[in-house]
């Protein structure tokens, strides 16, 4: 039988490529494989061959050291793939077909699948509502930074390109529809973003920019960028945001210099726990920070959408209170204001098809405005360690050569 190389978490600040088992239609003990999880049969199940999977700010937290993440854990949940063996209880999903896969893992059957809500499905990791390939106290699911990987549930998780050949044509931005384009958009949707808003994104990395581009996507008047990193908010001005330097201070100010008034209709938080301070604080983590700033340049009646992951451990969080994820939220500042929250993995499939449809006719650029860079499965170290140093730049690991070809 084949093969498999992978990129595993080797601890704090270090990735590596390792080589391991080809899938098989059960999921097998390995690092944090939860032992209810374990023996599982996977009938219902796909093995694909990687076409691309996306480097993510989600798996830095685990690759710096602030989750529990334990060592030798196969990353990846940015995955697209071309399907080279069918379960036997797979129906409709075809050997050959190019897929994009949801990073959330969802059975399709419980009640929150049955609602949409497939980022808290219960069927698929006994810690907890809500799952993911490749990633800490998701179930155990192996990653996809791999050469090939197993999804389960294949029917009801996969979303098929209807061209083979206009798929590969389009793959660079087709294969942000795993996660951050989604993401992005639920960002900017649970904003309020629409025709005429004024929207301000916190974060311009991948995420934040995806965010900023369906807000233009939905018609926003007015799309700002924040961060403190001057290469990705010259990233974000590339395809027409205004941008806040929050290095130079709270954005409220900047934000009164572009729009005349300090507030916005839409706050979308993508930075996340690893937030740092505003102004002369910009060097330190700040937690609450992004959250705090946008309940106070929200205006009253507005939406924050917070993609931004908090977490409930964080063993290199700046307090004990932090440690626990607990923060230090200003909510009476958004309780007085009226203003309402979404938080929590976005729900990828309630949005995929449709993305997918404004990206093959043209009507979003998703690749150039994150600066998609397409590198092979061995430069993945080098990939990690640049995007963790800044770079304005989204890393599309290409395990299999089909981006080159
Ligand atoms: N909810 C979901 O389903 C989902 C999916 C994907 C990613 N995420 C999360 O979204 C967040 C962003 O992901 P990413 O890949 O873009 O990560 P990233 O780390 O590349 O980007 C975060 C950016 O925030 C900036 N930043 C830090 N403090 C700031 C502040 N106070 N104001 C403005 N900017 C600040 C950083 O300089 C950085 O550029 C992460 O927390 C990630 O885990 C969530
Ligand atoms: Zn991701
Ligand atoms: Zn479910």
């Amino acid at each position: 039988m084949a093969g498999n190389r992978a990129v595993a978490y080797k601890g704090p600040g270090k990735v590596e490529v390792i080589d391991t088992d080809y899938p098989t239609f059960a999921l097998k003990d390995g690092p944090g494989v939860n032992p209810a999880n374990v023996g599982r049969k996977v009938p219902h199940g796909v093995v694909l061959r990687t076409v691309t999977t996306n480097i993510c700010g989600s798996d830095q937290h685990m690759v710096r050291g602030r989750t529990t993440a334990p060592v030798d854990l196969v990353l990846g949940h940015e995955i697209t793939g071309e399907v080279v063996e069918c379960g036997p209880d797979v129906e409709f999903i075809k050997v050959g077909d190019i897929v994009s896969v949801p990073f959330n893992i969802s059975c399709g059957r419980c009640r929150n699948c049955k609602e949409r809500k497939t980022g808290i499905c219960l069927n698929v990791n006994p810690d907890r509502p809500g799952s993911a390939y490749g990633y800490v106290d998701m179930g155990g699911w192996v990653g996809g930074q791999a050469e090939y990987v197993l999804v389960p549930y294949a029917d009801w998780n996969l979303l098929k390109f209807p061209d083979r050949d206009q798929a590969l044509e389009k793959i660079m931005d087709l294969t942000m529809l795993s996660d951050i384009l989604p993401t992005g958009f639920h960002g900017a949707v649970t904003a309020g973003a629409g025709v005429g808003s004024t929207v301000y994104v916190a974060g311009a990395g991948p995420v934040g920019l995806a965010a900023a581009a369906s807000a233009q996507l939905l018609g926003a008047a007015v799309v700002i960028v924040g961060d403190m990193n001057e290469e990705r908010l010259r990233q974000a001005a590339s395809f027409g945001c205004e941008t806040v330097d929050v290095s130079k201070g709270d954005p409220g100010e900047q934000i009164e210099q572009i729009l005349g008034v300090p507030e916005i209709d839409c706050g979308v938080d993508a930075v996340g726990f690893e937030a740092r301070g505003h102004g002369k604080g910009s060097a330190q983590e700040a937690p609450a920070t992004v959250l705090n700033s946008l309940m106070d340049i929200t205006a009253a009646g507005g939406a924050l959408g917070i993609p931004g992951l908090y977490v409930t451990g964080d063993p290199g969080a700046v307090d004990e209170a932090a440690q626990k994820g607990s923060l230090s939220i200003s909510l009476g500042t958004g309780w007085a204001k009226s203003l309402s929250f979404t938080t929590g993995q976005c729900p990828v499939m309630k949005y995929n098809r449709q993305l997918m449809m404004a990206i093959l006719h043209d009507r979003i650029q998703i690749a150039k405005a994150v600066n998609a860079k397409a590198i092979s499965l061995d430069e993945a170290p080098q990939g990690y360690a640049e995007f963790d140093a800044g770079a304005a730049t989204k890393y599309v690991l290409d395990p299999n050569g089909y981006v080159k070809a």
